[in-house]
């Protein structure tokens, strides 16, 4: 064992603090060297990825991926040297299929068969499935159609009939639709057909794609965002959409309003989620649970009519906790517990 640990950053980008590191980074580092190991930051660069590859191979034990895909054209090639990493033993926290799986909004549809995800949540990978599909979803009820990219409720649309007696029937394109964006909670009145078009730039490109599920009202009593220390939930942040109109999201920019809470307050959520843990695992790919992540809730009803907690996204390739920079000393436990058990 090396005891070193490597932490993946990329320069620049709004993420980061003055001293050009995202402003949880040092706190692990500081942490991990208070209990006697080494940890380096490594800023990614495409033009250098040979030369990482063999220092990070030769040097450390395991990495710490803290680059938000957003910030980082070269996503594919940095994923290409994580995996080449992790099959040389080198452990990834996390694997980058482990962000892949796990991050992307189709992690819904291969969840759809447990209890965390109503059975009607679709994919669409090509134009024509979500052509011929989505007017049947939407004659049902409301939905609302999430692309992959971004994270910031852009391009994710919740979509209402405005003649609401269709009975499952399937919609003409010149159905009129009011749809309105997570990003802002601007609302558009639009035709079924033409918003069709409009969506195929979601689809089209690398990792393009649309999740299509149902419209969940609950929304307004708020988001429940469980963040996630591997397998124990750390902290609650509840986000309770701007009142009013057809406002959905819980986004900071769309005027939400977010209060933190700690985890013993959610025990139903936390309870239940833990113990389908092991099964979300396992269908998302089986890799290890990423080390800092979070899960998204919405609240919804069973069929007796009780609460039931509808999971809405999860998110873990660039979760941090610069509001509660305490949390670093549990991370670096956390980090020697992975990779002490990985080397075993
Ligand atoms: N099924 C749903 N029902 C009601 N509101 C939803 C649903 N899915 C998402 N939302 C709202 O839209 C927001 C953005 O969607 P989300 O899946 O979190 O995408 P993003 O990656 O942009 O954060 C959520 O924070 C939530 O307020
Ligand atoms: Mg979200």
């Amino acid at each position: 064992m090396k005891k070193n640990i490597i932490f993946f950053e990329v320069k620049g980008g709004s993420d980061k603090g003055a001293d050009g590191y995202r402003k949880d980074t040092m706190p692990m580092v500081n942490a991990l060297k208070e209990r006697g190991w080494n940890a380096e930051v490594i800023f990614f660069d495409v033009g250098k990825k040979d030369e990482i590859y063999e220092y990070v191979k030769n040097n450390a034990d395991g990495y710490v991926s803290r680059i938000n895909p957003g910030n980082l054209k070269e996503e594919n090639e940095y994923f290409e040297v994580l995996r080449k990493l992790c099959n040389d033993g080198v452990v990834g926290m996390p694997h980058p299929d482990a962000m892949i799986g796990y991050g992307a909004k189709d992690a819904l549809t291969k969840l759809n068969d447990t209890p965390l995800v109503p059975t009607d949540t679709y994919a669409y990978y090509d134009i024509e499935t979500f052509k011929k599909t989505f007017p049947k979803t939407l004659s049902k009820g409301q939905r609302v159609l999430k692309q992959n990219r971004g994270s910031t409720g852009e391009g994710i649309w919740r979509v209402q009939l405005i003649d609401e007696n269709y009975n499952g029937a399937e919609l003409p394109l010149n159905t009129k639709i009011k749809c309105t964006e997570a990003k802002d909670n601007h609302t558009e009145i639009r035709e079924l057909g033409e918003f069709m078009d409009f969506c195929e730039q979601y689809i089209v490109g690398d990792n393009g794609m649309l999740v299509d599920m149902t419209f969940l009202p609950r929304i307004v009593e708020g988001e429940i965002r469980l963040l996630m220390l591997y397998d124990k939930p750390v902290n609650v942040v509840h986000k309770k959409p701007a009142e009013g109109g057809d406002n959905f999201s819980a986004t900071l920019f769309s005027g939400a309003k977010y209060r933190y809470d700690d985890p013993s307050e959610w025990k139903e959520l936390v309870d239940s989620f833990l113990s389908q843990l092991p099964q979300v695992r396992k269908k998302l790919g089986d890799y290890d649970l990423p080390l800092i992540w979070t899960a998204d809730f919405i609240l919804d009803r069973d069929e007796k009519g009780n609460d039931k907690y509808v999971l809405g996204e999860i998110n873990c390739s660039c979760v941090g906790f610069t509001s509660q920079l305490e949390l670093a000393g549990n991370v670096a436990d956390e980090i020697i517990n992975i990779v002490n058990r990985a080397k075993k």
